[in-house]
């Protein structure tokens, strides 16, 4: 393994379009509650939306020599942009800050894991979004069956707020 972590902008996330939809399938694949609502959701209908309506987005992908093993896709975006005919992430009121950072896209290929390249892309999104001062409130939605996402992100400093839409989402919170 020869890794590298590399910022790219928000016109460069073509390079991302194949493991966002891998995202995709496999959330997908472990969800037991409302799996058909992932076939709706691919890098056009998720990604390419989310940053344009974004304020600000950072993404990092994780090469291996030149391939594209990983990416994490954080943002900040007006706290509105979670209350839409598709849900209502969270009550808007328990956010006193117009805007929200959120930990949007995060996804490293199987054989990657567990080599810390997740607490990696991790720490960098947080150091991110921390420095944007007017924030208070980050978020992450994770889909039902994705035990090992859900306790991932509990030991990086999230908790679990509420599910929404039946419990197919989990939505975890943390505070500045
Ligand atoms: C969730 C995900 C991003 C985590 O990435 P990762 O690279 O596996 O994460 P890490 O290796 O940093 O940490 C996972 C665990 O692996 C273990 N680990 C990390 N480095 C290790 C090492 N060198 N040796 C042995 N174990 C190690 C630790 O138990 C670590 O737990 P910690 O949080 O207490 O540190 C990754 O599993 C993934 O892409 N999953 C599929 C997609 C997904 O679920 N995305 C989230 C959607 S919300």
């Amino acid at each position: 393994m020869n890794l590298s972590y590399e910022v790219i902008s928000a016109e460069e996330i073509e390079n991302c379009r194949d493991l966002c939809n891998e995202l995709m399938a496999f959330q997908k694949s472990r969800a037991y509650i409302r799996p058909e609502l992932f076939d709706s959701m691919n890098f056009e209908t998720r990604m390419v939306p989310s940053i344009h309506s974004a304020l600000h987005n950072y993404i990092v992908v994780v090469k291996d020599g030149r391939q594209i093993v990983g990416y994490v896709y954080s943002n900040i975006s007006p706290k509105e942009a979670y209350s839409n005919e598709f849900a209502t992430f969270f009550d808007l009121s328990s956010v006193l800050r117009p805007n929200v950072g959120c930990l949007s896209q995060f996804y490293i290929k199987e054989e990657y894991r567990k080599y810390g390249v997740g607490t990696k892309l991790l720490n960098m999104s947080m150091t991110w979004l921390k420095q944007f001062d007017e924030i208070e409130d980050y978020f992450v939605f994770v889909s039902n069956g994705n035990n090992e996402a859900l306790e991932f992100y509990q030991r990086k400093g999230f908790s679990v707020s509420h599910d929404i839409l039946d419990g197919f989402i989990t939505v975890l919170r943390r505070n500045k």
